[in-house]
């Protein structure tokens, strides 16, 4: 076939029924294969494709091709169709192969699945791939193996769609508080304070580059740290020698001249010395810079980029606490740091989290806003992403669709803490948890499940939990025993959400924050908001990748985020 005599896409306008991409002269795959119709309806349309050539096969000895051609806009693949006489077929079937092409959609013969193919008139571009060499291993990949291939592994059909999902919940997300008039708020990703006072910070320091840095110069000027104190001494040595000549010139009334030369040569070694002492303080600068103890015994901050200790947040509350306390209701979304040495499936050392924050608003209305969000979250899955949740369902976990209809349309349970414990107290006469069960404790994961899976088989709302295992910024109740806290427990995940009431009262939120051994001074600016115009306020976090193992039952957090970092991996 002659791309000469067919239709082009220059010659003939696009149909309105099929619906271009934007920014871009080509039609997203999606909109042809995603149609009721399958696109059987648009055949006879002349369109651009572009995508990776999933898998590709010769045919007719050679005569023509069909390549299974995916542009990540849905998981379906368009077949395409390409004969011999319009390009090289060796070049287009290697899988991963990127196509970009013009081409007539036809009907495809009677009795075959698809619906619609696509036949090439013109190939537009061709990234070729070298399949000897191709990184990815061929056949079924798990999920493990493709961690080392965290660039190429959104190519995969799982993968990607994980992308897609991810995508629709962050959309979903905005959408949600959005339309419940809330505002978005960016908070910092360096800061000076510990939200969850828990240590668990990356810290943010240039000392090391710097000392780094400065040690390369030191060593192309060859300096001995050693030699160069011993010079020191022995240059302060001469400038009190010739200090004595001086003064013996002096008192002994020699000549003008002969006191003059006597002086010249004193301020000569004064300056010797203090030169030598400016290239010991380089040196000294280089101790600091490494974060070496100071003289003290303490590392000088002051030398530091932010002149003062800074760490990568492990949570944005604090800060959109300010913005609750003058615009009411507000929320922030964006990545948290985490420097605890887990290597379970459900923590990473960097995720992003989702952090509303209510101003006049209790703990119920606490609870109330997360479950109406999750549900939220669960409904819209299946409302813009079925196809997706189907290759879910299909692949990974055949209940992750009942799962989501089932959230969507049920309430959530809520307990105390108290009464939490009382049925595993309960439980464990019969089942042996490897955790101890009595008051006080933190709730450990085989817990969490056990409540979620096997006694309430639904998410769980926990509230009222002990003050000891919790943060200070948690409104104490009037027991003084327990705080107002909450976390959302769901099926095969555990805790996907935590939040609380917070304390509004200056005064107990100030020996709270003393109570845990935690400095004050960082927080001053966070007593502040109680000092000035207090008011009662509650707001939570929700972890965005426990959520995707939740709607996609997905086993590992680590294939649910991009680019997982994790004790010992930061890739890419
Ligand atoms: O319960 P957490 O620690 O709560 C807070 O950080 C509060 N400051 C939130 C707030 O009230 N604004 O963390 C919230 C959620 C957890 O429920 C969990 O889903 C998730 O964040 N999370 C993690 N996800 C992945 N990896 C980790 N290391 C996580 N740590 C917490
Ligand atoms: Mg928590």
């Amino acid at each position: 076939m002659s791309s000469d005599l067919a239709p082009t896409l220059d010659g003939l306008s696009l149909a309105g029924t099929v619906e271009k991409a934007e920014f871009s002269q080509r039609v997203l795959i999606r909109s042809i294969v995603n149609r009721p119709d399958g696109g059987e309806g648009l055949a006879g349309q002349v369109i651009r494709v572009g995508g990776w050539v999933k898998t590709g096969r010769e045919q007719g000895k050679g005569a023509f091709a069909f390549l299974e051609l995916n542009d990540g806009s849905c998981p379906a693949n368009l077949q395409v169709m390409v004969d011999s006489e319009v390009y090289k077929l060796s070049d287009l079937v290697p899988r991963g192969t990127c196509i970009h092409v013009e081409g007539e959609l036809k009907l495809p013969p009677e009795g075959t699945k698809q619906k619609i193919e696509l036949r090439v008139l013109k190939v537009l571009h061709v990234g070729t791939v070298d399949a000897a060499k191709y990184p990815l291993p061929k056949g079924k990949i798990s999920l493990e193996v493709l961690r080392d291939f965290s660039h190429l592994r959104s190519r995969t059909n799982l993968i990607s769609a994980v992308a897609r999902i991810r995508n629709a919940l962050a959309y979903a997300t905005h959408t949600f508080f959005q339309k419940h008039g809330f505002l978005y708020i960016h908070t910092p990703i360096i800061t000076t304070s510990d939200c969850e006072g828990a240590g668990e910070m990356f810290q943010v320091t240039t000392l090391f580059s710097e000392a780094e840095k400065l040690v390369k110069e030191m060593k192309q000027s060859a300096v001995d740290p050693a030699a160069l104190e011993a010079e020191i001494k022995d240059a302060e040595l001469i400038v009190k020698e010739k200090g004595t000549a001086v003064a013996e010139l002096k008192s002994a009334k020699a000549s003008k001249d002969a006191i003059k030369a006597a002086v010249d040569v004193l301020k000569k070694s004064q300056e010797d010395v203090k030169k030598l002492q400016e290239k010991f303080k380089l040196l000294e600068r280089v101790r600091l810079s490494a974060g070496l103890p100071t003289r003290d015994g303490r590392i000088d901050y002051s030398e530091d980029f932010f002149a003062r200790q800074a760490f990568l947040t492990v949570s944005g509350q604090l800060q959109v606490e300010t913005y609750a306390c003058a615009l009411s209701s507000v929320y922030t979304f964006g990545p948290t740091f985490r420097a605890e040495n887990s290597h379970t499936s459900r923590h990473l050392a960097e995720f992003w989290m989702v952090e509303p924050e209510i101003a006049f608003a209790d703990l119920q209305d606490d609870m109330n806003c997360a479950e109406a969000y999750v549900k939220f979250l669960c409904q819209w899955l299946l409302d813009h992403c079925f196809d997706d949740m189907e290759l879910m369902a299909k692949n990974v976990d055949g209940t992750a669709i009942d799962r989501l209809k089932a959230v969507a349309s049920s309430d959530f349970h809520r307990i105390s803490y108290t009464d939490a414990v009382a049925i595993l107290e309960k439980a464990s006469e019969v089942k042996k948890f490897d955790n101890k069960v009595e008051w006080g404790i933190d709730l450990a994961s085989e817990h969490e499940r056990y409540l979620t899976d096997e006694v309430f088989k639904k998410p769980v709302i926990v509230y009222n939990y002990p003050k000891e295992i919790k943060a200070f910024y948690m409104k104490v109740n009037e027991d003084q025993k327990t705080v107002a806290a909450m976390d959302v427990l769901v099926p095969r995940i555990g805790e996907l959400v935590g939040g609380s009431q917070r304390e509004e009262n200056y005064e107990v939120l100030k020996s709270r924050i003393l109570e845990l051994g935690l400095p004050l001074e960082p927080y001053e600016w966070y007593l502040d908001l109680r000092r000035y115009g207090t008011v009662p306020h509650s707001g939570f976090g929700l972890g965005f990748e426990r959520m995707l193992l939740f709607a996609t039952g997905i086993e590992n957090i680590r294939d649910v985020i991009p680019f997982p970092r994790y004790p010992g991996r930061a890739d890419l």
